[in-house]
C-alpha cells in the first residue's frame, strides 16, 4: 500500500451500490507510515458504516479546494520535536496563512500521533485541529492525541469518527455518488499488509554482524545481514526496519541491585530480571520516574530543578543521567513493582534499511553506528544498537518488523537524475536506492555525497562504491572527510564546490534525496541547496525558496532525516 496510499484512492464504495454513502476525505501527514496504516484501517472498515473513504496525503491537499471537501478526517504524525511531518509542511504553510480560505460547513476530527518522550507531543495534530476550527470548520468529533502505544485509541477514535460521519450520509434520494480523487488517478493496489508488526515483530536470525568501520574510528559502524526465512516479509527500498530491542543484562543487574531486589523475585507473572531486560526502558528516565522521584524526595536537586519549572535546565540535567544514576541521585527506595509503574514500555528502534529487496536475497541489510560513550565511570550504550552489536550474535534472532516510509522512494522514474546526500551511517538508505537502480536496469544517472571524520576509518562500503562506480550504476561519488585537512569540510562544501552541476541535474529532472541527522547536517544541506540553485539559475531569494518548493511538491526533494 506505500505507494497507493499517496496517490490511490482507496475505494470502499459499495459495488452493488446498496446504501447512499457519504464522501468522507482522509487527509495523511506521515513521517514513518502510522498514520497510513491507521488509514488503512479506516478505510477497509468504511462501507460497514456506509462511508466512502478516499485517502490523500497532506501534501496533495489543495486548500483552496478543502472546503468542497465537505467531510474531512486528518490523520498526521508529528516530527521531531513538534514538527510538522514533511509531507505535511507545504499543506501548513497554506493553512495557517493569514491568505487562508474559510472553511465553513467543512466537517472534520483529527487523529494526531505522537510520542510523549518528545516535546511538542503530537503538536503537528493538535496545530491542523486548532487551525480548522478557526477557519469555520465544525469538529464533529474531539481530536485524539496517541502515544506510542496508539493502536487501542487509534482504533477507538476511528469506530467513532466512522459512526458520526455515517450518520451523517445522505438519504436514499440525496445519494452522492463516491468522491472523485482530488489528486490523481487510482494506481494498481500495493502490497498487502504484514503480519509482523510492532506488537508482533517476527523472529529474524541474524546472519551478518560485521564491523565496517576502522579500528582506529572513533565510531563503530556495523553492517547487518537479517534472513527473513519464510517470514514472507516484504519491504521496498526507502522503507525503515523496526528492531525489538532488549536491555544491557549489566545495567538490568545494577538496577536490581540498586533496588535491593533479586533477579528471579516474580512480577507481573515473570521474573524481574525479564521485566527489565524486555519490557522497560531502562536508560532514559521517563516523566512519571522523575515526577515520583521528586515527590518522593522533595529535598533533592532533581525536586529543586523541576521546581523551576524550566524545561531546558530538567533537560540538560537529565542529558547524562540514566534511570540508574536517578534511582542513586535520591535516598528514595523504590520497591520493583513501584518503579516498574513509572517506567515506560520497551520500544522499537527504525533503522532505515540499506539493501533492496532486489539484490539481497531474501535478506534485509542494516548500517548502524554503535552508540557508546562514557559519562565519568560508567558506559552507556544506545538500547538497540547495542543489541545488536553485543546482544544478537550471527545466528541468533531478534524481533523485527517492517516500518513503511511511503515518501522515501528511489524515483519512479528510472531515467530520472538522483542525487543523494548521506554522511555517515545517512549512507544507508542510498546503498539501498543503488542497489535497487542497478537491478532494475534504471538508466538515471546517480551522484552520491558521502563523507564522515576520516577517510582512513570513516569510508565504510568503499570496495562497493567503487564497485558501483566502476560498474556505470554511481556516476559521480564526492567526498568529504571532515577532520583530514585543517578546515572542515562538510558534503555542503562539496555541493557548493559543484554546484553549478548540480543545479544542471535538477534542471534535468533531477531529484533531490538526503538522509542523515536532522539538527545540522540536513538543515545546512537544505540552505546550500537554497544558495547554488540562486546562484546557478540567477534566481532571487524568493524565487529559489519557491523552486525548492516545487521540488518538494513534486517529490523530488525527499528526506530521512533524525
Ligand atoms: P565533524 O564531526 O568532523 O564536525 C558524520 O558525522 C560527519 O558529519 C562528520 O564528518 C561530521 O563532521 C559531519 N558534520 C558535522 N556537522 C555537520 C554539519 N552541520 N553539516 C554536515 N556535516 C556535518
Amino acid at each position: 500500500f506505500l505507494a497507493g496510499v499517496r496517490s490511490s484512492a482507496i475505494d470502499t464504495t459499495d459495488a452493488g451500490g446498496r446504501t447512499p454513502q457519504l464522501a468522507l476525505h482522509v487527509l495523511v501527514g506521515t513521517q514513518t507510515g502510522t498514520a497510513e496504516a491507521i488509514a488503512e484501517d479506516l478505510g477497509r472498515a468504511a462501507s460497514g458504516y456506509g462511508v466512502a473513504v478516499t485517502t490523500i496525503g497532506l501534501d496533495d491537499v489543495e486548500v483552496d479546494r478543502l472546503s468542497t471537501m465537505g467531510h474531512v478526517v486528518v490523520i498526521t504524525s508529528t516530527y521531531g520535536e513538534g514538527e510538522m511531518p514533511d509531507n505535511a509542511e507545504l499543506f501548513w504553510e497554506t493553512l495557517q496563512a493569514s491568505t487562508a480560505p474559510r472553511l465553513d460547513g467543512l466537517k472534520f476530527s483529527v487523529l494526531a500521533l505522537g510520542d510523549s518522550g518528545y516535546d511538542g507531543f503530537c503538536q503537528a495534530g493538535k496545530l491542523i485541529d486548532t487551525r480548522l476550527e478557526q477557519l469555520g470548520a465544525e469538529r464533529i468529533l474531539a481530536r485524539v492525541d496517541c502515544d506510542v502505544d496508539y493502536e487501542e485509541p487509534a482504533a477507538a477514535w476511528t469506530t467513532q469518527a466512522l459512526s458520526l460521519f455515517g450518520a451523517l450520509a445522505p438519504t436514499d434520494a440525496d445519494a452522492v455518488p463516491a468522491p472523485a480523487p482530488a489528486a490523481k488517478p487510482a494506481k494498481k493496489p500495493g502490497r498487502t499488509r504484514s503480519p509482523w508488526t510492532r506488537k508482533t515483530p517476527y523472529g529474524a536470525t541474524l546472519a551478518v554482524n560485521r564491523v565496517l568501520s576502522g579500528p582506529a574510528s572513533s565510531k563503530e559502524i556495523r553492517h547487518y545481514e537479517f534472513d527473513l526465512g519464510d517470514s514472507g516479509i516484504e519491504y521496498a527500498a526507502g522503507d525503515a526496519l523496526g528492531v525489538m530491542p532488549s536491555n544491557d543484562p549489566a545495567l538490568v543487574d545494577a538496577i536490581i541491585a540498586e533496588l535491593d531486589a533479586t533477579a528471579d523475585e516474580s512480577v507481573d507473572g515473570s521474573t524481574l530480571a525479564d521485566r527489565l531486560t524486555h519490557g522497560f526502558e531502562i536508560r532514559t528516565p521517563s516523566k512519571d520516574l522523575v515526577a515520583e522521584l521528586a515527590d518522593r524526595a522533595p529535598d533533592s536537586e532533581l525536586a529543586g530543578i523541576l521546581a523551576l519549572a524550566q524545561a531546558e535546565t530538567l533537560d540538560s540535567w537529565l542529558r547524562d543521567r540514566d534511570i540508574l544514576d536517578l534511582l542513586r541521585s535520591t535516598a528514595v527506595r523504590f520497591d520493583a513493582a513501584a518503579l516498574l509503574d513509572v517506567l515506560r514500555p520497551l520500544q522499537h528502534r527504525a533503522y532505515s534499511i540499506s539493501s533492496s529487496p532486489l539484490a539481497a536475497d531474501g535478506r534485509v541489510h542494516l548500517t548502524v553506528a554503535s552508540v557508546r560513550y562514557a559519562v565519568g565511570d560508567r558506559l552507556h550504550g544506545g538500547v538497540a544498537s547495542t543489541h545488536l552489536a553485543d546482544r544478537v550474535a550471527e545466528g541468533a534472532t531478534s524481533g523485527i518488523f517492517v516500518s513503511a516510509n511511503a515518501g522515501f522512494r528511489v524515483p519512479s522514474d528510472d531515467d530520472a537524475p538522483l542525487i543523494m546526500v548521506g554522511p555517515g551511517t545517512g549512507i544507508a538508505p542510498f546503498r539501498s536506492f543503488l542497489h535497487e537502480r542497478r537491478e532494475r536496469g534504471a538508466t538515471g544517472r546517480n551522484w552520491l555525497f558521502f563523507g564522515d571524520q576520516h577517510r582512513a576509518h570513516d569510508f565504510i562500503y568503499e570496495d562497493e562504491l567503487g564497485e558501483l562506480l566502476t560498474g556505470g550504476v554511481l556516476d559521480r561519488l564526492d567526498l568529504a572527510f571532515s577532520r583530514d585537512q585543517r578546515e572542515k569540510v562538510y558534503v555542503q562544501t562539496r555541493m557548493r564546490e559543484n554546484g553549478k552541476e548540480l543545479y544542471a541535474w535538477l534542471e534535468e529532472g533531477g531529484h533531490f534525496a538526503v538522509c542523515g541527522d536532522a539538527s545540522r547536517m540536513a538543515k545546512d544541506v537544505d540552505q546550500a541547496l537554497h544558495e547554488l540553485i540562486a546562484e546557478h539559475g540567477g534566481r532571487s531569494t524568493e524565487a529559489a525558496a519557491e523552486y525548492v518548493h516545487s521540488l518538494k511538491r513534486e517529490k523530488r526533494y525527499i528526506r530521512d532525516v533524525y
